[in-house]
């Protein structure tokens, strides 16, 4: 799928999709014609794109590392994309090398590349799965299914990074609660959300223009929050310090700086890690 290949997707007319628009974003190879004509569309109107989503990408890693750090050791990643460097996986087993990893999305792409780089690490899948189906999800992993590799007995991190500004309004808190409030005590939550305020730096008519990329070109209509709809996600857990913050300030780490480190306001997106 990557520049030279043939692209049968764009004789047939294809649709860009979220997991390879954000792909493209990060330099990656999974994506069609028509994900990249739409990253630049994107990029017209919101030229940091990339360093947005590098920004997400790294307070994932670092969201991950606290977590395993403190004996979390199965994590269930919905909305987790297509691969890139320093996966969930790799991240929480080069801490405790028996770390389970479920990755669930709705593209294949995403799922396919998934499991093609878990090939030989039977703790780690991915699954095709919806996760505005949580009665789904959970009916899977209770089956017991070997494919679903989590125990949701044992405390376990839920992962939603740049996934929720999916989800409408009327539809959020029956997507995030059921699964949320399943996960057994030692259990955590993160999430990483674009911004209501990222208004204050594009404008109403910039963010209109990207909500109108989004919605034609992948069919994904854009829902942003403010800091007070973000933390209402958290029911009853308990934020880790420092709290519901622009991404660029959770827990900076030297080795792997973030984009807007040094940027006036920080990151469009908020980040938030809670346990329960
Ligand atoms: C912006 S990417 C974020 C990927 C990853 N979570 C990260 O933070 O790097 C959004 C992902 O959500 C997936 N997605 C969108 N709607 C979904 C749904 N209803 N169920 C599962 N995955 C979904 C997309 O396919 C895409 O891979």
């Amino acid at each position: 799928m990557s520049d030279q290949q043939p692209d049968t997707h764009a004789a047939a007319g294809g649709q860009a999709t979220v997991a390879r628009i954000y792909d493209y974003l990060l330099g990656g190879k999974q994506n069609f014609p028509a994900d990249r004509e739409a990253a630049r569309q994107l990029i017209q109107v919101v030229p940091e794109a990339a360093d947005i989503a590098w920004s997400n990408r790294l307070f994932l890693r670092r969201a991950v590392r606290v977590l395993a750090e403190t004996g979390i050791t199965q994590f269930l990643d919905l909305g987790s994309g297509i691969p890139t460097q320093g996966n969930v996986h790799e991240i929480a087993q080069a801490i405790d090398p028996t770390s389970r990893v479920l990755y669930v999305d709705i593209d294949p792409v995403a799922v396919v590349a998934s499991n093609e780089i878990l090939t030989g690490n039977p703790g780690c899948r991915a699954i095709e799965g919806d996760f505005n189906r949580p009665d789904l999800i959970l009916d899977a992993l209770d089956d017991g299914d070997p494919a679903t590799v989590i125990d949701l007995n044992k405390p376990t991190a839920l992962i939603y990074c740049a996934v929720l500004q999916q989800v409408p309004d009327d539809r959020i808190t029956d997507v995030v609660a059921p699964i949320r409030d399943r996960l057994a005590p030692g259990s955590a939550i993160v999430i990483s959300h674009l911004s209501a305020a990222v208004t204050d730096t594009y404008g109403e008519d910039g963010v209109s223009t990207a909500k109108n990329v989004f919605r034609a070109r992948a069919a994904t209509e854009i829902t942003l929050r403010t800091d007070e709809q973000i933390a209402a996600l958290l029911g009853h857990y308990r934020t880790l310090a420092p709290g519901l913050v622009p991404l660029n300030n959770w827990r900076p780490e030297l080795s792997e700086p973030d984009p807007y480190a040094t940027a006036p306001g920080g990151s469009p997106m908020r980040g938030v890690v809670a346990t329960n």
